[in-house]
């Protein structure tokens, strides 16, 4: 195990034990989240032996740390990146096999791990050579800090949220993150966002629903201003609405569900029943969610090390990638998705990316 994963992740904290693991919450720069070790010591293969074998005790953290898990020095995934697949069993009933579930959208965004179809690769690597957002325009808030807040920081989203029913859990493994301080990925907590938003919005959004579009089909908001044409899709590609508020099948708390440019019809939403477009009543409301969730007692930054691991809970998770310099690194992430236990809301309901 790494230096990282003995002390550096708790930042010089307490310790609490449950079941076969200790965690310390919150985690370090953030009002929520855990990270989570194994008691007494071990690597990638202890945990995951260990997990199966207390299943509550993993989600049971999760849960009472508002849906974020960090557990640093599982570097043994990397040579036997079946353990991810198990690890990520223990969050939900299924593991998206993505040789039996992809679609045109997945094939454009991702590579598929060579052995393991739940496995995929979020890297600049051929044949996908997937872009880093662009840095922040300026890069620096006026006081000099790294920018964390919409408008300023763009590619807030919840993983695939324009599928119906939206996935559950990501999981994410750097196997070969970039150099320090770039290629970092942001979380902002939905759930703790929506206890404090003014009770004016509250009542505004009661009800409401997004559009959510696939990413590249011409209906970001970027492609919008750019006056695109949007692509011709077909029905398993069409934009799907899911609520703003979302109330979580678990913990049964409400959490502000949505994104902004790159995975909002722009089109035809961005809220389904308002003025549509760049400029309408809609797009005004999502820039004054967003604005409210992603201030800095809601958001965290993840400064990757190898083998660090997270877990994040996209009903009530957003991330951000940030930029990071890919003439000259090269970034390997992993990402499992869980699935299956989306709420109420869903129940029953065929799955819209599937033909
Ligand atoms: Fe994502």
């Amino acid at each position: 195990m790494t230096d990282r994963a003995n002390d550096g992740a708790a930042g010089g904290m307490d310790w609490t034990k449950r079941g076969p693991f200790e965690f310390t919450a919150p985690l370090e720069g953030a009002t929520y989240g855990a990270a989570v070790r194994l008691a007494g010591g071990g690597g990638a293969r202890a945990l995951v032996e260990a997990a199966e074998q207390d299943p509550e005790a993993l989600p049971g953290i999760l849960y009472d740390h508002s849906g974020f898990l960090f557990l640093p020095g599982l570097d043994e995934i990397s040579d036997e990146p079946q353990l991810m697949v198990r690890l990520s069993r223990i969050f939900g009933p299924e593991v998206e096999d993505n040789l039996k579930t992809f679609t045109a959208e997945n094939k454009t965004l991702f590579n598929i791990h060579d052995d393991v179809p739940e496995i995929i690769l979020v890297t600049n690597l051929p044949p996908i050579n997937s872009q880093p957002m662009a840095l922040p325009d300026p890069p620096y808030t006026p006081d000099g800090k790294f920018p964390m807040r919409f408008p300023h920081r763009r590619g807030w989203h919840t993983d695939q949220s324009f599928r119906r029913p939206p996935p559950d859990f990501s999981l994410f493994y750097a196997e070969k993150p970039t150099t320090p301080g770039q290629g970092q990925t942001l979380f902002c907590n939905g759930a703790l966002a929506y206890e404090t938003l003014p009770d004016d919005l509250k009542r505004r959004i009661e009800g409401l629903e997004a559009v959510h579009a696939l990413p590249g089909v011409g209906r970001s908001e970027q492609a919008v201003r750019a006056g695109e044409t949007p692509k011709p899709l077909l029905p398993h590609q069409m934009p799907q609405r899911q609520p703003i508020v979302r109330i979580h099948p678990v913990t049964g708390r409400p959490a502000l569900y949505i994104c902004e440019a790159g995975q909002l019809d722009w089109v035809d939403g961005p809220i389904h029943d308002m003025e549509p477009g760049l400029d309408g009543d809609g797009a005004k409301l999502v820039y004054e969610i967003m604005t409210h969730m992603t201030q800095d007692r809601y958001t965290y930054r993840h400064e990757w090390a190898k083998g660090d691991f997270v877990i994040w809970d996209n009903r009530n998770m957003l991330h951000a990638p940030t930029w990071y310099d890919a003439e000259n690194y090269i970034r390997i992430m992993w990402r499992t998705t869980v699935m299956g236990n989306p709420g109420d809301e869903y129940v029953g309901e065929k799955r819209s990316w599937v033909l």
